[in-house]
């Protein structure tokens, strides 16, 4: 396989387990409700904030949605766009050494990519994904780098998201798309969940010309390419005899033909004297279908713009993405119970499309943005979710979207049916709207009702936990575990040194928990109202005494041993901390 070489990537290749443990601090005053709803907001360097978060959420994000930067060169930009931030800059500088400061723009932008792209796959259920967005700018660095990291085979598509209507006459040819590259941790594991057809597609794809009693229908094939039935089919009306196309054999039997002539089911043609399809009707087909990998209808680049400054008031932040662009991954890579990860917060617009889609269906996902800047983390990524938890002020339209048929010549066929439509939707909405009409957009012929909102936006329930990362890491230079690290905040490293996973339990005793047949303890901190150091966090045979019992074996993290060969007896396996705490 090809492997993308650049200077520095030496220096970065390990980089991420050079990266210090520091630990979450919670500030209480730019949190929102609920501190242990699971949802945070972390404001730091995600290099740290992504290595602090691992022992608890190693293996348990179901889908990660970044939008790094772009690496466009184009130093106005509010954020760290090409990767010219002091923050970045001192990073570079310690660790590729005298390289980084000579390095080319798209040496930074990979070196700075790497070691957060290692450790966000560490993140991911083995049924995750991983959506990032990018312009053409690095899109063919970030192919090769997610093929090394991910591996090529777990590549699932590169989405094409329209941002704009035009391009504004920008270049030879003006682009007016991004790209949302996809991988899962595991593809054979991947279940992406099928989205609800659109209205626009039933209706351009099902007709009921011959007004048949079981509704609009379509056709389609009635051979195959794999092995299968060949006989003749012999048109009960013309006498026509058919055989199946070369190469293609019928898809059912001939009794099985036969019957679905007589029901209507397999007809020859809409002329009645073409080849036999099958006849299929909408009532009995799934009303679901796989996404494409072509996304012009989940708003664009000037939508975000709009749904922030409605919330925040003016132009805060450049490209916030539409938060209906990213609630349309969640609708198809998560469930009601996922967690979802955002390591470049930006506005927050992750967090507000998590907020829509629990509040649509009903769930319960989890929310965990990362924004390395202080002033946008406080005054705009947190502000923005608190504003939407909680109903912003707003006065103005909101519009709706009812029904939409793109402006074919199909559709100009039956535009009395359409307006029909359009009229009974009128009715039907006339209640939830104040205007209901008609429009085109985007070359499409929509119904949109308005209603006018005189105060507030609906509160989308909610809470989150505003964090910032500790100076000091948990260990100290010397190796040392840091005094002021609580148990639980240990518990959790331990928990991931011993198994790889993140930690869920409860932290409240000294048994951590059973994880593939043995059962992890930590003795640490007093956790037996023993504060002394030659007391609570030495394994003796007194402690050994009141230890929650396993039959089992026992992994047993401590300062000390004192059990000495009682221990091979008791089926211990002795860990003294901090030694045995590397990852
Ligand atoms: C393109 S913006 C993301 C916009 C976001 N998707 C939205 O819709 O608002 C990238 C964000 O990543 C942040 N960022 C850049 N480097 C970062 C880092 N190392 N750690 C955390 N955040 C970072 C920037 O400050 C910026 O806010």
């Amino acid at each position: 396989m090809p492997t993308l070489n650049w200077i520095g990537k030496e220096a970065v290749e390990k980089h991420h387990k050079d990266v210090p443990y520091r630990l979450l601090e919670p500030v209480v005053e730019l949190s929102c409700g609920e501190e242990q709803s699971g949802n945070l907001i972390v404001q730091g360097d995600n290099l740290h904030a992504l290595k602090a978060l691992l022992p608890r959420y190693a293996g348990k994000v179901k889908c990660i949605y970044i939008d790094p930067p772009y690496n466009t060169g184009n130093e106005k930009w509010a954020y760290n766009d090409n990767v010219n931030s002091p923050e970045i800059r001192k990073w570079l500088g310690e660790t590729v050494g005298k390289e980084g400061e000579t390095l080319d723009r798209h040496d930074r932008w990979l070196c700075m990519m790497y070691p957060r792209l290692i450790l966000l796959k560490q993140f991911l259920t083995d049924d995750g994904v991983i959506f990032i967005s990018i312009d053409d700018n690095e899109l063919h660095n970030l192919r090769l780098l997610m093929n090394e990291i991910f591996e090529e085979r777990n590549f699932i598509a590169n989405i094409i998201w329209k941002k704009k209507t035009n391009g504004n006459n920008v270049g030879h040819i003006p682009a007016v798309h991004d790209y949302i590259v996809t991988y899962a941790k595991n593809e054979s594991s991947l279940k992406l969940f099928e989205v609800q057809q659109s209205d626009e597609y039933i209706k351009s794809s099902y007709s009921n010309p011959d007004n048949d009693s079981r509704g609009p229908w379509t056709t389609s094939d009635l051979s195959a390419n794999h092995k299968g039935p060949y006989f003749e089919i012999t048109n009960p009306v013309t006498g026509e005899k058919f055989f199946p196309p070369k190469g293609r054999y019928w898809v059912f039997n001939e009794d099985e033909v036969n019957k679905r002539i007589q029901e209507g089911r397999i007809i020859f043609g809409k002329s009645g004297t073409a080849r036999p399809v099958q006849r299929v009707f909408l009532f009995e087909r799934e009303t679901t279908q796989k996404v494409d990998t072509w996304f012009d209808k989940q708003g664009y680049n000037a939508d975000g713009m709009k749904t922030l400054s409605d919330i925040l008031g003016g132009k805060v932040f450049d490209h916030p993405k539409p938060p209906n662009l990213i609630k349309f991954l969640l609708n198809f890579a998560t469930d009601k119970n996922s967690i979802v990860m955002d390591s470049f917060a930006g506005s927050g617009a992750t967090a507000h499309a998590v907020l829509q889609k629990n509040e649509e269906d009903g769930g319960n996902r989890k929310f965990i943005l990362i924004e390395l800047d202080e002033n946008n983390a406080k005054n705009i990524t947190s502000k923005r979710v608190r504003k939407v938890i909680h109903g912003y002020d707003f006065k103005g339209k909101l519009k709706k979207t009812l029904s939409s048929h793109k402006l074919n010549f199909q559709a100009l066929k039956k535009a009395n049916t359409i307006l029909e439509d359009f009229e009974k939707l009128k009715a039907q909405y006339s209640q939830e709207f104040n205007k209901i009409k008609s429009e085109v957009n985007d070359g499409c012929l929509q119904l949109v009702g308005e209603v006018e909102v005189e105060q507030k936006m609906p509160p989308l329930p909610g809470d989150f936990l505003y964090c910032t990362l500790s100076v000091d890491p948990l260990f100290e230079a010397n190796g040392h575990i840091r005094s002021n690290v609580s148990f639980s905040e240990l518990a959790e490293f331990v928990w991931f040194c011993e198994t790889g996973t993140g930690y869920t339990g409860k932290a409240d005793s000294p048994l951590l928990g059973i994880y593939e047949g043995r059962a992890i303890y930590l003795l640490y901190n007093g956790i037996l109202k023993d504060l002394t150091e030659q007391g609570g966090n030495i394994l003796t045979k007194q402690v050994f005494d009141v230890l929650p019992k396993f039959e089992g074996v026992k992994v047993i993290y401590a300062a000390a041993n004192r059990l000495g060969g009682n221990a091979k007896r008791e089926n211990i396996v002795f860990k003294q901390t901090p030694y045995a705490l590397e990852v």
